[in-house]
């Protein structure tokens, strides 16, 4: 008897923390599924600093994982036709995977996004050689590119959460003038659109051109090839390329070519048309296109379809290219979250870019940045669904 009152508040005791157990479970599924942004620590570098990963969420229930590892995107979520959510990029399960080998998986791309020839350029009559990192040609940035550095974070919380990024990329990194001071900001949007702001400063005159690298499947969590992703892009020309892909200089119609993509075209159907000297070039695609309409305003760019899942995928930038890339170069050799291997066209980029080489192109839209000139992109990843 005495033990009764003792039991019973014992009772109580645990049916009291069950209900706080219970109240503080449904607050907690209540934040995860409010929008703002959390930050959690990510790992070390191997020189000892600590990135972070933050979690950007809109009320919508879509999710962007970035950490200021190079600013990559780890994963970023899309509902398709059933509402359900699912990584439409790839990614790697953890920080020491990105450092060991990372084809820009996410990344942020500079100072230059794509080739400079023999990575050399002169600008006011100065020759700049800079690192050679792919086939004679310097390559997003060179050796230690803005993808494999340790961006300065600061997370706006709110109904559109964003990730400010600030990088200063010192006076001779990589051979390029000047101190360049750079600052991209990501937002999730409510109409489950991403939005990149860049922006740059510099104390010399130098050459700027950034992008981000994700590789995007709209299957969700990379279930195949993206050869019949459905592809249209706002272009009528593109510029071709020598065998180590560098610009001729010259641009070329699509017209009538396996680059025609202003009507949605299915990615497979000439992806290996040999007879194009240019698919042959890019081992399928790996060019830049002139996007229509003018420079420096948002414009759509391309929109990508995946009809399994209904996903659609609309891109608008500021930039006067694209860089489309099908992913050519994967081989398996890197494995995704899940464990299994990342194959050939696993994944298409849409890098929104300036010309690639156009530092050695006086006829290309310039990248030169100048003291007291402010660098200025934007690019939208926006994503829907849509019936066949
Ligand atoms: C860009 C280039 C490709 C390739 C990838 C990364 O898209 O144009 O040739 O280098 O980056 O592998």
């Amino acid at each position: 008897m005495k033990l009764f009152p003792q039991l019973l508040s014992l009772a109580l005791l645990t049916g009291t923390l069950t209900m706080n157990s219970c109240s503080s479970k449904k607050e907690k599924e209540a934040s995860e599924e409010k929008p703002g942004i959390e930050k959690t620590a990510y790992g070390k570098l191997p020189d000892g600093q600590t990135a972070d990963l933050f979690t950007l969420r809109n009320a919508a229930g879509m999710t962007a994982q970035i950490t200021n590892y190079g600013g990559i995107i780890v994963s970023l979520t899309a509902p398709d036709k059933n509402g359900k959510f699912e990584d439409v990029t790839l990614g790697q399960d953890s920080l020491s995977s990105y450092v060991k080998n990372n084809p820009y998986f996410g990344a942020l791309i500079g100072r230059y996004g794509n080739r400079i020839a023999k990575g050399k350029f002169t600008l006011d009559g100065k020759t700049y050689n800079l690192f050679i990192n792919n086939f004679g040609n310097h390559l997003h940035g060179g050796k230690v590119g803005f993808d494999k550095v340790l961006w300065t974070a600061t997370p706006v919380d709110g109904d559109e959460p964003a990730l400010k990024l600030k990088y200063t990329s010192k006076d001779g990194e990589e051979g390029y003038p000047g101190n360049l001071t750079v600052e991209v900001t990501y937002t999730l949007q409510k109409d489950n659109a991403l939005k990149i702001d860049y922006q740059a400063t510099t104390d010399k005159p130098t050459v700027v051109n950034l992008t981000n690298h994700t590789y995007f499947n709209l299957t969700g969590g990379a279930k195949r090839d993206i050869l019949d992703h459905v592809v249209s892009l706002n272009a009528d020309r593109l510029i071709p390329v020598d065998k180590t892909l560098i610009p001729t200089g010259k641009l070329q119609d699509v017209a009538n070519t396996p680059f025609d993509f202003t009507n949605p075209t299915v990615v497979g159907k000439r992806i290996n048309d040999s007879t194009d000297t240019q698919i042959k070039y890019g081992g399928g695609y790996d060019h830049g296109w002139v996007l229509n309409g003018p420079a420096d305003s948002l414009k759509l760019a391309a929109t990508v379809y995946e009809p399994t899942s209904g996903r659609l995928m609309e891109v608008r930038t500021t930039e006067p290219a694209i860089q489309f890339y099908t992913g050519n170069f994967l081989d398996g050799t890197v494995t995704g979250r899940e464990g299994f291997p990342y194959k050939k066209r696993y994944a298409l980029c849409l890098e929104t870019e300036h010309y690639p080489d156009s530092p050695n192109h006086p006829a290309f839209p310039t990248t030169t940045l100048r003291p007291g000139e402010t660098y200025k992109s934007t690019t939208i990843y926006q994503f829907s669904t849509k019936k066949e």
